[in-house]
């Protein structure tokens, strides 16, 4: 009996032997989490780790109980002792039950960063998937426009290290409590005349969640939606400074970004700054990240009355992008050499030699199977080995390999004592 892998999950493998699935080889992934990693470096974040799965109230404490995510898409399920679990759908709400949990206030740390799965039940799609990872950093701790910046800056010099062109970086500001309650009524008295135009969906969000139907993307919606009021207009005056110091140190150092009316997030945490990152090469599923501020979260889970504010962003969607967008990328990781012994005697030095390679970190291969030397060249051409070399009776006698470069065919006859500096020099 085989096994097919669940509806909107993947395997990430070495190499995907569909056409279609570059963006599922695991070189690019570990690409990718490489530069993740030296950014949140550069910008002093630290790792963290929190479990796959938590308890579902904290998931809809915090992203809310009227949302997409919370009413439709949450993998929850009852344990063995009959608690109610779920799979992570986003990153923020475990990062702030740790913090909780284990006073993380008490320590220096208050900028945290994770590349982790998520889990969402959604309908599957290019760029949308049951499971999906995000790069996500949360910083605690600040008020300060800053520190809004200094987050967008990090998700901006990601893409940008990465190589991805042409992104935009869309930003808002939803205010306070009093301002979401203010517009949300303001935009349900503007649409109330064109109710029945509105789409089955919107329809829905009237009553549920107003300021979603901004997100709706059928394009009656979007023309009713023209002419909308705007939620700057609401915004109170301590939101609205905050806003406008934001807007300037991004212009200070030169991070382009428009000013998007519309954009509310999918999410009830935020408050003040909204912002996501979107590129044109995904077609429907543009948002390559997204986050802002979440001032209230930490207090209503529980803990010190603290402002944060952070981002996720789609690694899967990253890496279609840099596909799409034929962003010049290392190939899949090859040996530099592929060693093919003789005979057991020269087996046996053929893997001392590998060895003692491998410790100077030169990437070497060896037959172990006493494959025919044809099929064993065939297969060192397949993994792409830079150099074959033979090493038979004659070889371990003179002390010196035939070091034949796969691309050209040429050979040259080197030293034993000789290989890791010419290989070194190759790498
Ligand atoms: P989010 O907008 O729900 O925010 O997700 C962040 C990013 O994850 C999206 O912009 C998108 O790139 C990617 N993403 C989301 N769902 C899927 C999916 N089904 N398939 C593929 N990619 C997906 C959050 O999750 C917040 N926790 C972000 C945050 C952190 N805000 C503050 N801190």
């Amino acid at each position: 009996m085989q096994f097919k892998i669940p509806k909107g999950v993947f395997d990430i493998l070495p190499q995907d032997p569909d056409p279609e699935g570059k963006w599922r080889e695991s070189h690019l992934w570990m690409l990718v989490e490489t530069i993740a990693y030296q950014i949140c470096n550069a910008f002093g974040f630290k790792n963290i780790r929190p479990p796959i799965f938590e308890s579902t109230e904290l998931f809809q404490r915090s992203i809310g109980t009227g949302t997409d995510i919370v009413t439709k898409e949450m993998y929850t399920f009852q344990d063995k002792a009959d608690r109610s679990l779920t799979l992570r759908p986003e990153g923020t709400a475990s990062v702030l039950r740790a913090y909780v949990e284990k006073h993380l206030d008490q320590l220096p740390d208050q900028k945290f960063f994770y590349i982790l799965p998520m889990f969402r039940y959604e309908r599957q799609q290019a760029g949308r998937y049951r499971q999906h990872h995000q790069l996500g950093v949360e910083a605690i701790g600040s008020h300060s426009p800053y520190q809004d910046a200094e987050v967008i800056h990090l998700l901006v010099e990601f893409l940008n290290r990465l190589g991805i062109h042409g992104f935009k970086v869309q930003l808002n500001s939803i205010g306070n409590m009093d301002t979401r309650n203010a517009y949300r009524q303001a935009l349900k008295d503007f649409l109330l005349p064109f109710f029945e135009e509105l789409s089955l969906e919107s329809q829905q969000r009237y009553h549920i969640n107003p300021l979603r139907i901004l997100d709706s993307k059928d394009p009656r919606d979007k023309k009713i939606l023209q002419d909308s009021p705007s939620i700057l207009t609401f915004l109170d005056t301590d939101s609205e400074n905050h806003f406008a110091s934001l807007c300037h140190i991004l212009e200070d150092v030169r991070i382009p970004f428009e000013i998007n009316t519309k954009l509310v997030r999918g999410l009830d945490y935020y408050n003040r700054t909204v912002f996501e990152v979107t590129s044109d090469a995904l077609g429907a599923q543009n948002s390559l990240g997204g986050g802002g501020r979440y001032d209230g979260l930490l207090k209503t889970l529980g803990g010190p009355d603290l402002p944060a504010v952070g981002f996720g962003a789609g690694i899967e969607r990253i890496i279609l992008t840099l596909l799409k967008q034929q962003v010049p990328l290392p190939s899949r990781p090859h040996p530099t050499l592929f060693l093919i012994p003789l005979g057991d005697v020269a087996k046996k030095s053929a893997f001392r030699l590998t060895s003692s390679l491998r410790k100077q970190s030169i990437n070497v291969e060896m037959e172990l199977d006493d494959r025919k030397l044809k099929a064993a060249l065939r297969y060192a051409n397949a993994i792409q080995a830079t150099f074959v070399a033979v090493l038979g009776e004659e070889e371990l006698k003179t002390g010196t390999v035939e070091l034949k470069e796969m691309s050209t065919g040429k050979s040259e006859k080197i030293a034993l004592d000789m290989l890791s500096k010419r290989l070194k020099n190759d790498r």
